[in-house]
């Protein structure tokens, strides 16, 4: 068994998920290849998900779950586009239908399309888990000789009692064995020289790089227990900070106040209000090569902050004084060619209305390379959404993208970064 399960960093997994009693352990699973820093997406059945919600995959993983084959729009196919995403490919628990449907090259669901789909070369494990007359079934074991002739790595069920009563072969292996067999199955394709090679080092255009990332809302102070604040839930930018990791960057994420985990391989610097992001920002950007700001800054802050909390009989909490906030971005952007360096300036923009215009506008005033314009309007983008809606505003016009989820919209804001570097 292996026992070094903490340096994958980056390395894409792919979970599918299939309808069995099992499904809960593909749950833990998930956490230990996480944990030994893999990044990884999930699938699942329609049937899968009477076993294990959607929530669940959805707090753990950050991300939207696909389920549905046709639950896209006419930008992206999520099966063949998770299929090409990931370095390896687990299915817990495989169920004897999806290891028939492998074994067929059936492709009628989401699971079965995408494990279709995936590149030749890409391992693919398997912990198959049933009930032992299923596992027994002729059937079966000349679906699972066909997998393994196929080089698929099976991680083999154990005897013991099943959830049906049952006494014999069909459950479920240990978890760390199962994360064990995909952790070696990146570590042998990221030492092989050939199409199954772990797709991150080649995909480190970042590599060497520091990027600076802000995210969040800020709190400005109006008393001890009073403050102005906004809806960003910090996704957009953790997406960014997480998928810049992903890409070889050493990331420096200065974060507002969020319910959000540290990206792996990520540092986070916590703040609070405008004037602590902005402090902590300049400090980051004097060896940043890269700053993208997409925190919601509040534009105003308190004069004057209480040491008391008001009362509301005999002080004023109807008048409140502000001033403005000084301007990160538009500071970050005037200092960018300081001492001679060519570094790159992203800027957000949250508008409601004449977007395109606006954000070209905001550009020009903050002196940045790239605004991303974010339609906030819409029930699919914006603040708390996992998804996004954006255009990308720069000198040579105004790109816009479809709804993608945040950690696409991070994919493409940084492939357009590394060609402004
Ligand atoms: O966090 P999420 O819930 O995922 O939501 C994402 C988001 C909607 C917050 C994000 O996509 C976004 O649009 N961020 C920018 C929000 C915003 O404050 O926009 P703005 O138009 O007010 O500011 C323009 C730019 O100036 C932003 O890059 C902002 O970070 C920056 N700014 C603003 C004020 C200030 N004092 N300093 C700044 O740096």
């Amino acid at each position: 068994m292996l026992k070094d399960r903490t340096q994958m960093d980056g390395s894409r997994v792919l979970l599918c998920v299939c309808g069995g009693i099992a499904a809960y352990k593909a749950v833990e699973v998930l956490r230990v290849l996480q944990r030994a820093g893999c990044a990884v997406r999930v699938v699942s059945t329609e049937g899968a998900l009477r076993f294990v919600g959607r929530a669940t995959w959805e707090g753990l993983t950050h991300a939207p779950l696909a389920t549905d084959l046709f639950d896209c729009d006419t930008s992206s196919i999520p099966h063949v586009e998770n299929a090409g995403w990931a370095d390896a490919v687990l299915v817990v628990p495989a169920t004897a239908n999806v290891m028939a449907k492998m074994a067929c090259g059936l492709a009628d669901d989401l699971v079965s399309a995408t494990l279709l789909a995936m590149p030749a070369g890409t391992p693919v494990v398997v912990a198959p888990a049933m009930n032992v007359h299923m596992w027994q079934a002729p059937a079966t074991q000349a679906n699972v000789a066909t997998l393994r002739s196929r080089d698929v790595r099976l991680v083999m069920p154990v005897p013991g009692r099943l959830a049906c009563d049952d006494v014999g072969e069909g459950k479920l292996a240990a978890v760390e064995a199962i994360a064990d067999a995909v952790l070696e199955a990146l570590r042998e394709a990221a030492d092989a020289d050939g199409p199954g090679a772990v797709k991150t080092p080649d995909a480190a255009p970042l590599a060497g790089m520091h990027v600076l990332v802000t995210a969040g809302p800020t709190h400005e102070a109006i008393d001890p227990v009073r403050y102005i604040a906004n809806a960003s839930s910090g996704k957009m930018g953790y997406a960014i900070a997480e998928e810049a990791a992903l890409r070889g960057a050493r990331v420096t994420l200065v974060s507002g106040p969020t319910a959000l985990a540290v990206p792996r391989g990520v540092e986070r610097v916590d703040v609070v209000s405008a004037a602590q992001m902005h402090d902590a920002a300049v400090a980051a950007f004097v060896d940043a090569d890269v700053a993208i700001c997409a925190a919601a800054v509040a534009d105003y802050t308190p004069k004057f902050v209480a040491d008391h909390k008001l009362k509301k009989a005999n002080e004023r909490l109807d008048v409140i004084e502000l001033v403005e906030t000084v301007d990160i971005l538009a500071e970050l952007s005037a200092t960018k060619r300081a001492g001679g360096r060519r570094r790159v300036v992203v800027g957000f923009a949250a508008e409601t209305n004449d977007l395109a215009r606006n954000a070209q506008a905001k550009l020009g005033r903050k002196g940045c390379d790239l605004i991303v314009a974010n339609d906030v309007t819409r029930a699919d983008s914006g603040f708390g959404r996992d998804t996004n809606h954006v255009s990308f505003v720069g000198a040579d016009g105004v790109e816009e993208l479809p709804t993608l989820t945040k950690h696409e919209v991070a994919e493409r804001l940084l492939d357009r970064v590394a060609e402004l570097l």
